[in-house]
């Protein structure tokens, strides 16, 4: 990789993705192979909000490179609840790890930790604004599952102001020749106007549709989101939102057979769970996906970042 952290999938080459995308399905048919590759290197974890499958894929990702884990998934347990920097934390733990992967609830703050660390940081949420190793597992997701990451129509529901895994796909599948995009949120959860801006400057096609019902027809895919009840400022405006859009399947059978339905997961309500028996529902291999796809870029990176003992970068 040219890039040294994954702040943003846009900073890797359509080539890089391309090899990224090649070795994760690789390492998928053939685990066995990869078993060892990590061997005596540290990955730390530092989760400043809640995760399952990103922390948890990460962790098993190096694992099973034969990789070691250190980190914390609950700030309060570690010196932060005593007001130690964000800055101070990742020039510590830098110097412990060979790559450093951070979730925080600040937009910006992957980028932030990157101008400290000595070692590469990957950006596994930051806020509202991205979440690269989400797109990541979503194309491998897509390119294992559907052979193709051109020509398709995307359907994008829920959250799409606040869902940092729709900001993160929308911008790489623009890169993707022959893509569109049907975009379908309430007027208030509606996507932030730089990415129609950055749709727009590409000549990328999308719709804004009201409801699923119009939408399901049309679609390739489609990726649903869940309504963030910890992004809203007040209950009163995520109890106005919440349970606007369900996937069943009624609106399912409007859908086309070769339909695939993502969801970055955690589901609240957004699809009832007879949809989960439906071959079209891909949402818990997507998971499993996502393990390959951070092997992959676990492997990559640090393939690509010699580790030296260079003096800490200065502010
Ligand atoms: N998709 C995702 O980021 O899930 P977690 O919040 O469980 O990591």
């Amino acid at each position: 990789m040219t890039n040294r952290h994954l702040i943003d999938l846009s900073s890797m080459s359509q080539a890089e993705l391309s090899e990224l995308l090649n070795l994760a399905g690789e390492i998928r048919r053939v685990p066995g192979r990869f078993a060892e590759t990590c061997h005596g290197k540290i990955m730390a974890t530092l989760f400043y909000e809640p995760s399952t499958r990103t922390q948890m894929s990460f962790q098993a990702a190096m694992l099973r490179l034969g990789g070691r884990i250190i980190g914390f998934d609950d700030p309060n347990s570690s010196s932060v609840a005593k007001g130690e920097s964000l800055k101070d934390t990742v020039r510590v733990v830098s110097g412990y790890s060979d790559i450093l992967v951070m979730r925080h609830p600040k937009a910006g703050a992957a980028k932030a930790a990157s101008l400290y660390s000595r070692v590469p940081v990957v950006n596994a949420g930051d806020g509202g604004h991205l979440h690269p190793t989400q797109t990541l597992t979503d194309l491998v997701t897509l390119n294992e599952e559907t052979g193709r990451l051109t020509d398709l129509c995307i359907g994008c529901c829920g959250d799409l102001k606040n869902g940092r895994t729709v900001h993160s796909l929308i911008k790489q599948m623009s890169r993707y020749p022959g893509n569109s995009f049907v975009l379908i949120s309430t007027p208030q959860l509606g996507i932030p106007s730089y990415l129609k801006d950055y749709m727009d400057a590409r000549g990328v096609q999308y719709t804004e549709l009201p409801t699923l019902e119009e939408a399901m027809p049309l679609l390739d895919v489609l990726y649903m989101t869940r309504i963030q009840r910890e992004r809203f400022s007040s209950a009163q405006e995520y109890e106005q939102q919440k349970g606007v859009y369900v996937l069943d399947q009624r609106k399912l059978k409007k859908g086309k057979k070769s339909l695939r339905v993502l969801h970055p997961l955690p589901r609240v309500d957004e699809i009832t769970v007879e949809v989960d028996d439906d071959p079209r529902a891909i949402y818990f291999e997507q998971t499993e996906y996502g393990m390959y796809a951070r092997m992959a870029l676990i492997l990559t990176m640090l393939e690509g970042s010699e580790r030296r003992l260079e003096p800490c970068p200065k502010s």
